[in-house]
C-alpha cells in the first residue's frame, strides 16, 4: 500500500476527478476527508469509500470561503490527529460555485473572473494556507493541485479559468520553496481534455475533434489522474517538489507532423 495510514483531505472529491482520487488514495491504505458543497454526491462517495473498507468522513465545506477551509481542516484534525496530504480538486469552468456562463472572453459577464478565480485559484491557497502550519509542524506534508493544460496552452471561451489554472503553477512552484525546509513537498497536475459525463454532455460535437487532437488518440479517464496524483503524494515522489505533471496524452505535443 502507497500511502497506508496517511491522513488525505481531497476538496471536490465528491466529483468526477476528486471521487477517483479519493477511491484509489483508499485503496492505497489512506484515511480520506472528503470537501464538497454537494451532499448528495459527498454522501454517495462517502459510502463507496466505506465499502473499500477504508476510514472516511465527508465535510460540506465551501473552500472559496477562508473560515470553511479552516473548518475542514479542524474536522480532519478532530476526527484523525492529523493531515499528511491535501488534494486540491475542487474547480471548473462551470458547476456549484459557478453562475456565470462559459462564453468567448469579448461576451462573457463582467463577474466571471472573479467567480472563477475565487474557486479555481483562492480555493486551493485557502486550503494549503489552512493547511501548512500544521504541516510544517509535522515537518512533513504532501499538497497537489489539480491545474489544466488550460493554464498551458489555453482553452477557448475559458480566458478567466486558463489565467487562474495558470495561476496555480505559481503558487505551487513558490509554496514549494517555503515549504521545502519543513520536509513538504508541493506539486500540481494538469490533465488535458477529462471525459467526464460532464465534459461528454457538454461538447458532444466537440468530442471526435478533439480526440484527432490528442496524440494518443482518446480523452483523459479520471483514473489517468488520480494516478498522477497518488505518484506524486506517495513516498515514491520523495524527490519531487515544485513540479506541474501534464496528463494529457500529447494534447499539448501541437500539430501533427511537426
Ligand atoms: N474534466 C476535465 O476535463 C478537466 C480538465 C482539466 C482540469 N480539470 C479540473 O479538475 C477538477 C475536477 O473536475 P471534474 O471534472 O471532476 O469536475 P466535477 O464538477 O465533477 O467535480 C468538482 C467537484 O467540486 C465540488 N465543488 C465545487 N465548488 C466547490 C466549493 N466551493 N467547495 C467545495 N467543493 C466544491 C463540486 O460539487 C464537485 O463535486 C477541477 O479543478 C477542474 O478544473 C478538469
Amino acid at each position: 500500500m502507497r500511502v497506508k495510514d496517511k491522513v488525505a483531505i481531497v476538496t471536490g472529491g465528491a466529483g468526477a476527478i476528486g471521487g477517483e482520487i479519493s477511491k484509489l488514495l483508499a485503496r492505497e491504505g489512506a484515511r480520506i476527508v472528503i470537501a464538497d458543497v454537494n451532499n448528495e454526491a459527498s454522501s454517495r462517495m462517502l459510502a463507496e469509500l466505506k465499502r473499500l473498507g477504508a476510514e472516511a468522513v465527508a465535510v460540506d465545506a465551501d473552500v472559496i470561503k477562508i473560515a470553511e477551509a479552516e473548518r475542514l481542516v479542524r474536522a480532519a484534525l478532530e476526527q484523525f490527529g492529523q493531515v499528511d496530504i491535501l488534494v486540491n480538486v475542487a474547480g471548473g469552468s462551470t458547476g456549484p460555485s459557478i453562475k456565470t456562463k462559459m462564453d468567448l472572453f469579448a461576451r462573457s459577464e463582467k463577474t466571471r473572473g472573479e467567480e472563477i478565480v475565487r474557486l479555481n485559484l483562492l480555493a486551493p491557497i485557502n486550503c494549503a494556507r489552512a493547511v501548512i502550519n500544521h504541516m510544517m509542524e509535522r515537518r512533513t506534508g504532501a499538497i497537489v493541485s489539480i491545474s489544466s493544460t488550460a493554464g498551458v496552452i489555453g482553452m477557448m471561451k475559458g480566458v478567466e479559468y486558463s489565467a487562474a489554472k495558470a495561476g496555480i503553477y505559481g503558487m505551487t512552484v513558490t509554496l514549494a520553496k517555503e515549504a521545502a525546509p519543513y520536509g513538504i513537498r508541493v506539486n500540481c497536475v494538469s490533465p488535458g481534455i477529462v471525459g467526464t459525463e460532464r465534459v461528454r454532455k457538454m461538447a458532444p460535437d466537440l468530442i471526435p475533434q478533439w480526440e484527432k487532437g490528442i496524440k494518443l488518440g482518446r480523452l483523459a479517464k479520471p483514473e489517468d489522474i488520480a494516478n498522477a496524483v497518488l505518484f506524486l503524494v506517495s513516498d515514491e515522489a520523495s524527490y519531487i517538489t515544485g513540479q506541474n505533471i501534464i496528463v494529457d496524452g500529447g494534447l499539448c505535443l501541437g500539430p501533427e507532423g511537426y
